[in-house]
């Protein structure tokens, strides 16, 4: 039995490493090592051997067992040219390029107006995208029978709390957090949130239900819409790396009062009238206002011992504006021809 188990590793040896292609190799190794394999049914014949053959004769099959498996991992590895390129590996051929990521357009975006604002000396702030009712609309002055939350209509989340009313949104607009970091901080205050924000909108060209906003705002003594007015026009020379001009428009936002729409100068014509700001020389860019003394005693701070202002845009909007962008669509997209752009 030593013999034929001596003569037939000679057999399996000297045919494997005839073999060129890796294919026939897997054949043979079944041929002999697989389950029905011929070397496979002289080990299980050692069951009829006695006691003491049993020890002698099985050491030496399984030492022949493993000197084959070792041979054929061996030359699979070359024939494949090494499993982990460990047995041959050729070094003239030119290397795997390594894809290097980069920075989607909105966090580049994002990136700079944090770099402008933390240069001012504000905070830069997060928040939960899984806002509750109280935090994105009632704390903001926009109760439940408000005709406010109709521009803002949302995904709310389909388990009721304990009164039967279902309480969780996906934020409409960055601005909960303002209630969030009053009460965390207190006054006087300067913060900047970048976010992520949703709305339930039929998707087009310029809307989509997911999107990115900027908020601001700033509590202290005496701050006025000056203030603001200087900030923003800091924040958008800094952004569009040019001198801009803002205008300013009375708007509606029940969180402040006064509250305004700042428009800033198109940066593609200089004011003359083209066709991105649609003829007008003037592109509608950010909400704004003094904050509503009920938001600021929602947040816990004394509304007759400060004041603040606040601001809110779309980065997405932005973005749009800065790199020529004419699809909202492309942003959340994932077209590689799109991204590689930036
Ligand atoms: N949250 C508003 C929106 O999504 C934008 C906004 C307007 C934010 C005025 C503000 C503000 O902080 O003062 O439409």
């Amino acid at each position: 039995m030593e013999k034929e188990i001596l003569k037939i590793k000679e057999e399996i040896l000297a045919k494997a490493k005839k073999i060129k292609d890796p294919k026939f190799l897997r054949d043979l190794e079944t041929k002999y090592m697989g389950r029905k394999g011929e070397f496979t049914k002289i080990l299980r014949s050692l069951s009829k051997l006695n006691d003491e053959d049993k020890k002698k004769v099985g050491r030496l099959a399984n030492t022949v067992k493993r000197e084959i498996a070792l041979v054929f991992t061996e030359l699979k590895n070359t024939l494949e040219g090494g499993e982990k390129g460990e047995s041959f590996v050729d070094v003239t051929l030119p290397g795997i390029k390594m894809e290097r990521g980069h920075k989607h357009p909105i966090s580049l975006l994002t990136s700079d107006l944090e770099d402008i604002f933390t240069s001012m000396g504000f905070m830069v702030l997060d928040g939960p995208e899984l806002e509750s009712d109280f935090f994105n609309f009632e704390a903001l002055n926009i109760p439940k029978t408000h005709p406010a939350r109709d521009m803002q209509d949302t995904f709310y989340i389909d388990k009721p709390n304990k009164n039967g009313e279902l309480d969780l949104v996906m934020r409409t607009q960055t601005s909960p957090v303002q209630i969030r970091a009053m009460r965390e901080y207190g006054a006087p205050l300067k913060c900047v949130v970048p976010g992520r924000v949703f709305r339930n909108e039929a998707i087009d060209a310029v809307h989509d239900t997911t999107f990115d906003q900027f908020e601001g705002f700033m509590i202290g003594d005496d701050i006025s819409l000056c203030n603001l007015i200087a900030v923003l026009k800091e924040m958008l020379s800094g952004v569009f790396k040019q001198e801009v001009k803002v205008r300013v428009r009375p708007g509606y936002f029940p969180f402040v009062e006064p509250g305004i729409e700042v428009d800033m100068s198109c940066t593609i014509c200089g004011g003359s009238g083209c066709p991105s700001c649609k003829q007008v020389g003037w592109l509608e860019m950010i909400g704004a206002g003094m904050i509503h003394p009920k938001v600021l005693e929602y947040g816990g701070i004394d509304s007759k011992k400060y004041s603040g202002f606040a601001f809110g845009m779309g980065v997405t909007r932005l973005a749009m504006m800065k790199y020529g962008i004419d699809d909202i669509r492309l942003f959340n997209g994932s077209d590689m021809k799109f991204l590689k752009q930036f």
